[in-house]
């Protein structure tokens, strides 16, 4: 009997996910906006067969320059690129919906849909912070469920432009002289609270009908948000305990929404700093950990918290009386992740700041391959993940390590395939997902 397969998803950033990654030796200071770097990766990743490999982003300059690597190439257009370079691996962006408008950003997914051939997944965000903010005209941020409203109006109008082509509009009789049916075209006539948008896309009906769906806010709001839109969640989650508790509230909120369980895949994300003893792995993230520059973590932790400047010791605790989560108005779930995380393991700042060096909040896990490959069974069969974003604090490092030693084991263990085998497929297929209906077609959706 087949096992349940695992998904894995490569989170590739510039150098890797470890903030002190850069720094290295072997890591190359420019290589975030070179394409030769993520053409490799995405290739390692393609070795690894991976379900998909995904680009984080935000349209505002994240972190001072001081601290790391800094601006990122637009996701869409690299994605675009990568296409050309890769043939089965899945390719997802992320795009906020509070700085976009729905035709445009449809267009552009619908886009890479088709040069892809089905490979597109778009990640979901409503942006926090007020640096976004302040670059499209506004003075502060809109508030948290502000934007996840209009979030979910961005969606509904994305799907009426997806669908806004029937699949079988384009007839193509030469005899006749007809190209097209037009009365398989539905514009949207949508008016709305934020958007209004009246016309049909001016793409046709993508390979998937529309990108992979995928979410990633984990705050009450984003959850209702991901049960009722997503096909796929990445989510921060320290401990199995935790990780299993978000699992099975996401499923039943999914089930609740009137939806399949199984139509919405959970995937946590996880560092791997991998070694080939114990000792070795521990060194390995002992000599990143040396890398950290202390102050900028303060800084960051600062804002993340909302605290002023200056206001955490180094070698102190957290301040006890931090706001509780429904004050914040920036990245909820991820506030309180650091929050417990620090209350939990009495931390200082300073160990704080070397335990989010790695992922910024995502799972650590030092160890062997054979440790590695452990942790993502046990957290598969025990209801708290269906694949994971696979993080490497280092890259290309980090991939290469994760392909070559993890990726055997868990195919051993019949838990990946060991190909991808036969013609490509859409991203959605390697997700076990089906084919979207077209919400103006009562027939059955093509396969
Ligand atoms: C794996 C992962 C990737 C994320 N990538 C992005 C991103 O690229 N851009 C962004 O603005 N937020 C990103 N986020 C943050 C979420 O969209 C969200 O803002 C954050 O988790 C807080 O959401 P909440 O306020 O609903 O809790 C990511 C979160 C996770 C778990």
């Amino acid at each position: 009997m087949t096992r349940r397969q695992l998904h894995l998803n490569a989170f590739l950033m510039n150098t890797g996910h470890h903030e002190a990654s850069w720094r290295l030796p072997e890591s190359d200071p420019y290589a975030h906006v070179d394409l030769a770097h993520y053409v490799r990766l995405a290739r390692i990743a393609e070795r690894g067969t991976f379900d998909s490999l995904f680009l984080a982003d935000g349209p505002q300059l994240w972190n001072n320059l001081a601290q790391r690597p800094a601006g990122a190439l637009e996701p869409i257009t690299l994605l675009t690129a990568l296409a050309t370079a890769t043939e089965h691996i899945g390719l997802i962006a992320t795009a906020s919906t509070s700085y976009n408008s729905p035709y445009n950003l449809a267009r552009k997914f619908a886009t890479l849909d088709h040069l892809s051939g089905g490979r597109a997944g778009w990640n979901i965000v409503t942006t926090a912070g007020a640096e976004a903010a302040r670059n499209f005209g506004l003075d502060a941020e809109p508030a948290h469920a502000e934007r996840y409203a209009r979030a979910a109006e961005f969606l509904d109008v994305a799907l009426k432009l997806w669908d806004s082509w029937e699949d079988d509009a384009i007839v193509a009789d030469k005899a006749a002289g007809v190209w097209g049916d037009d009365a398989k075209i539905h514009p949207p006539r949508h008016r709305g609270r934020y958007f209004s948008v009246e016309g049909a896309l001016n793409v046709p009906r993508t390979p998937q009908g529309y990108p992979l769906l995928v979410q990633a806010g984990s705050s009450e709001d984003g959850k209702r948000f991901a049960a009722r839109y997503a096909e796929a969640v990445f989510t921060a989650q320290q401990t199995i305990e935790d990780a299993r508790a978000f699992y099975a509230d996401l499923k039943s909120r999914t089930v609740a929404a009137g939806r399949d369980a199984g139509h919405i895949k959970v995937l946590p994300g996880i560092v791997p700093v991998i070694g080939s003893t114990e000792a070795e792995a521990l060194e390995n993230e002992r000599l990143l950990e040396d890398h950290i520059v202390h102050a900028h973590g303060v800084d960051r932790l600062e804002r993340l918290l909302q605290l002023d400047p200056g206001t955490l010791e180094l070698d102190g605790p957290l301040p006890a009386d931090l706001p509780p989560e429904s004050a914040v108005e920036g990245a909820k779930s991820r506030y309180t992740l650091v929050v417990e995380l620090a209350r939990r393991d009495r931390l200082t700042v300073r160990q704080l700041i070397g335990r989010l060096g790695g992922g910024r909040g995502h799972l650590t896990f030092a160890g062997t391959p054979e440790q590695v490959a452990d942790t993502i069974e046990l957290w598969f069969d025990s209801g708290a993940a269906d694949g994971f974003n696979i993080m490497p604090a280092v890259l290309p490092l980090g991939l290469e390590a994760f392909v070559d030693h993890v990726v055997p084991i868990l195919r051993a263990r019949g838990l990946l395939r060991t190909e991808y085998g036969g013609a490509p497929r859409t991203l959605r297929e390697r997700y076990g997902l089906p084919r979207p209906a077209n919400q103006h077609v009562n027939a059955p959706a093509l396969v």
